[in-house]
């Protein structure tokens, strides 16, 4: 069964080790990255949920949630007041499971709890050639804005 678990001295080397397939390298940044970014946003105030993925006792993904303004620094105008998908991955060897999937809808289950406060969207972004992850977010309701965040592509969830 998958579940999140908070990051703790236990297991966030192995969070570090996890590793997407190669030309998925492009999509997401490294989870020692995120998790400094995690880091940063903390100690200026900003709200972000780091994550690891669990299916039953093994560690098999990372998702890194976020709220507010200081979520990220890329100027996308939805970004205050609203949570987002910051970073998102399932290690290469547990990939095409449907842990993904099921992971995504705890993620979201665990927004909707309004852990930072209260907002009317979530939102996330990806590269354009990130076909998996964009049906993946538009099976939830996410819904492409027109928007770039960078170079990736913004999309939107009602709350
Ligand atoms: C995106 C990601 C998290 C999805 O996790 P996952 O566990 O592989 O996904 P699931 O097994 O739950 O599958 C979810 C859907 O994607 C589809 N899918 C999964 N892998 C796929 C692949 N390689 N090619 C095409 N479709 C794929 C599944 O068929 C499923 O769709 P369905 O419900 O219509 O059957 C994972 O592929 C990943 O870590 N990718 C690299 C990092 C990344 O892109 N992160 C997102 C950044 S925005």
């Amino acid at each position: 069964m998958i579940h999140l678990e908070k990051l703790t001295y236990d297991n966030f080397y192995d969070v570090f080790g996890l590793k997407v397939k190669k030309v998925q390298y492009p999509f997401v940044a490294s989870n020692m990255f995120s998790v400094a970014e995690a880091y940063v946003t903390m100690i200026n105030g900003g709200h972000v949920y780091p994550f690891a993925i669990y299916n039953d006792k093994k560690l098999v993904g990372f998702i890194q949630l976020a709220y507010g303004e200081n979520a990220d620094q890329d100027g996308v105008s939805m970004e205050k007041d609203s949570y987002e998908v910051w970073r998102f991955m399932i290690d290469k060897r547990y990939q095409g499971r449907g842990y993904g999937k099921e992971a995504l809808k705890l993620a979201l289950d665990f927004i909707r709890t309004f852990p930072a406060g209260p907002a009317e969207l979530c939102w996330i972004s990806y590269e354009p050639e990130n076909e998996t992850a964009r049906k993946l977010y538009a099976s939830f309701g996410f819904e492409e804005t027109g928007e770039m965040c960078g170079d990736e592509i913004v999309a939107v969830l009602k709350l």
